[in-house]
């Protein structure tokens, strides 16, 4: 069977994964040791038990200026592009990845659109177990392909969505000993939600916004259950209102209907029927907040915006953007709130639109004079 061409391997992980430095306390720890050990008292025993970590989570929190200034709040961009694989779905896989290694799975399967599958394929890289992904062909951006392979990964590509190859990867699930790790792995939801932990350690507070792209809804479900721990645990006293955004030409949850055939330059969000869509509309509910879309125009807007500034987050991310802007424009932000804009994946995936947008540098010659007057530098001393 494909999955288990890495045979030559043992699901044994102790051998590589050396006992955690518990006796460091966090403060005096200078290396961020991972959602697993940084939050092990609010992850599932199970999995801490197997852990398989790359050091994923503690990302940072960076203040926006160019984005306070036009919204009049306080805007923070929680970076998930700087997770080990360069992007959040790092915090879900460490977790969901240790429960397999606990339940004795030798493989692990998952569809996606392009950060899933990197993520996969690192930690079971890590885990020394084999990893089947099965991606959209021709819709994944080309550095999370090239990640999926270099980390062993088999690839498989059909012709159809992501919601296609979802729905093969729950059917292998059901008839084969492998295990899914799509965010309907409830262990996936458990190692996202240490973001919002993160986001509340930092600021000493939950923010009045949080900001953030929907695609298969996992990630906004993931934040919501971490907010509400912290508030029910008297960590936080308040919650956020919780504002997620879809692509236009992907947004099943604001149509309210599921979409056969989704697109938009975001291929992370690229998604018609979002398998924790009912959790996602609950956490808009319960929070007071909204699921809404905004155009690929405005994502790519927003982009730029968020790139000048010193963070490139690949387009998806900067859906979470487009929509604070929205609300800023539509008057729905108080002035001086905390809000926080996830940006939840690294723009260096997928650079064509980077370089698409910039006209091709000049060649000038080796010279200082030459590249003084490219640069419209003057007044040489
Ligand atoms: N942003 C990025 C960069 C993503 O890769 C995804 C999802 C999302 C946002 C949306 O998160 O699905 O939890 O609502 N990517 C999945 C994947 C679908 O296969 O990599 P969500």
């Amino acid at each position: 069977m494909l999955l288990l061409s890495r045979g030559l391997y043992t699901a044994d992980v102790t051998e590589t994964v050396p006992p955690p430095p518990d006796t460091a306390p966090r403060a005096a720890s200078t290396q961020w040791r991972g959602v697993l050990e940084e939050y092990a008292d609010r992850l599932p025993v199970e999995a801490a038990a197997t852990p398989v970590t790359l050091r994923e989570g503690g990302t940072p929190l960076v203040y926006s200026c160019e984005l306070s200034e036009a919204t009049g709040c306080q805007v923070w961009l929680k970076f998930e592009g700087v997770n080990p694989t360069g992007s959040f779905k790092d915090r879900g896989m460490a977790v969901a990845i240790s429960g397999a290694v606990g339940t004795g799975a030798e493989g692990v399967i998952c569809a996606s659109t392009g950060n899933t599958s990197a993520a996969a394929a690192a930690y079971a890289g890590k885990a020394r177990l084999t990893c089947g992904v099965i991606v959209p062909r021709g819709k994944i951006a080309l550095g999370k392909l090239a990640q999926a392979l270099v980390h062993g990964a088999t690839v498989l590509q059909v012709d159809g969505s992501f919601d296609d190859a979802l729905q093969v990867c729950r059917d292998l699930d059901e008839r084969y000993p492998v295990e899914l790790v799509n965010s309907v792995n409830p262990l996936r939801i458990q190692g996202q939600k240490t973001a919002a932990f993160e986001v509340c350690d930092f600021l000493g507070r939950a923010p009045d916004v949080h900001v953030m792209p929907v695609g298969n809804a996992g990630n906004i479900t993931a934040y919501w259950l971490g907010y509400r721990e912290y508030a029910e645990d008297g960590i936080t006293d308040g919650l956020p209102v919780m504002r997620g955004y879809q692509a236009a030409g992907a947004a099943p949850i604001v149509r309210g209907q599921r979409v056969a055939d989704p697109t938009t330059i975001a291929t992370a969000i690229r998604i018609g029927n979002p398998a924790s869509w009912d959790s996602a509309v609950a956490a808009a509910q319960e929070s007071d907040g909204s699921i809404r879309s905004v155009t690929d125009r405005d994502i790519l807007a927003a982009y730029r915006m968020v790139a000048r500034e010193g963070v490139f987050c690949e387009m998806a991310s900067a859906a979470s953007v487009a929509g604070l802007l929205k609300l800023s424009e539509a008057g729905e932000l108080t002035p001086d709130q905390t809000v926080v804009c996830v940006l939840t994946g690294h723009g260096l995936k997928d650079p064509d639109w980077a370089i698409a947008g910039a006209a091709p540098p000049p060649v000038v010659e080796a010279d200082v004079d030459a590249a003084a007057a490219s640069l419209g530098l003057s007044g040489a001393s």
